[in-house]
């Protein structure tokens, strides 16, 4: 048995459990959709945080009453030695769950290890099934590599997999389609997530899943340059290096918004959706 966990309440009454983690912004990709064509300006490696740090926030985090983990990007994979990282919070007792969301691109080396270490499930980031396209949107991405991907992690168990795939308006759109009979035939899970504007501020819902719906949101984020924003579509953050972690926790849980607004960047980028 577990100890009894500690319950994270914040001001507007909505219970936190689910901690995101941004492992890296970096990426072995550049979807049309996140970055900029010329690429983005990297956080330099002394700001990205160790695993250590990783890991005692996430202890903390825990202790506070998060249950639920899930490992983002930039692109996870990309972080050398992941799987260590996986492997450090997969040993925190009361973590319930151990996800992450990845673009599956180095999957197929890394699933065994990863389940190895602790991974619970993965979501997979996959938009067409058309492999000209998919190399288009991605801009230089290998459809193979990700089915073959996601055939690994269904082998290693990292089950249920869940398809993450982006449509600009409806899930009635053909590659969105082709994603869906895909995932019906494999026995997956697609959502489709409508492209987000970051620019104007606008975001949406997430079909089938439990973003942007901000009534009931139960989630803090830590981007890998180490501050825990309450709110993706906020610039707010909280430094776990100047403040400490705990108290960048509790500074974040009491300054979550009641819903999201505006922030300057596109936040899915370095804080992984
Ligand atoms: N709109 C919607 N989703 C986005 N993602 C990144 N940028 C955007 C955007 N502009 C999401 C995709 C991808 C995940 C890593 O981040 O769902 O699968
Ligand atoms: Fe990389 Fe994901 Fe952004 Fe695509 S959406 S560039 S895979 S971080």
């Amino acid at each position: 048995m577990f100890p009894e966990q500690n319950v994270m309440k914040d001001p507007f009454g909505r219970t936190i459990n689910y901690l995101r983690i941004s492992v890296t912004d970096r990426c072995d990709l550049r979807c049309r959709y996140c970055m900029p064509a010329k690429g983005v300006v990297r956080v330099p490696m002394a700001r990205i945080l160790s695993f250590e740090e990783i890991l005692e926030l996430a202890r903390i985090a825990v202790d506070m009453g998060v249950d639920k983990i899930r490992l983002t990007g930039g692109e996870p994979l990309v972080r050398r030695g992941i799987e260590r990282l996986v492997h450090m919070l997969a040993q925190i007792p009361g973590v319930r769950d151990l996800a992450m969301t990845t673009n599956a691109q180095q999957l197929q080396r890394l699933a065994p290890a990863l389940a190895e270490a602790g991974l619970m499930r993965v979501n997979i980031s996959l938009d067409t099934l058309d492999a000209q396209v998919f190399t288009h949107l991605t801009r230089g991405g290998d459809l193979q590599k990700t089915l073959d991907g996601i055939a690994a992690a269904r082998a290693a168990g990292l089950t249920p997999i869940k398809l993450n795939c982006v449509v600009q308006r409806s899930a009635d759109e053909p590659h969105a389609r082709a994603v869906a009979d895909f995932a019906q035939k494999e026995g997956l899970q697609a959502r489709f997530i409508q492209q987000m504007d970051f620019e104007s501020g606008y975001f949406a819902q997430v079909d089938g899943g439990d973003g942007g719906d901000c009534p009931r949101c139960n989630r803090l984020r830590l981007s890998a340059d180490g501050r825990i924003r309450p709110c993706l579509f906020s610039d707010l953050g909280f430094s776990v290096r100047e403040l400490g972690p705990k108290r960048a926790l509790i500074q974040a849980l009491q300054n979550k918004p009641l819903r999201g607004g505006r922030c300057a960047e596109n936040p899915m980028r370095g804080v992984g959706g």
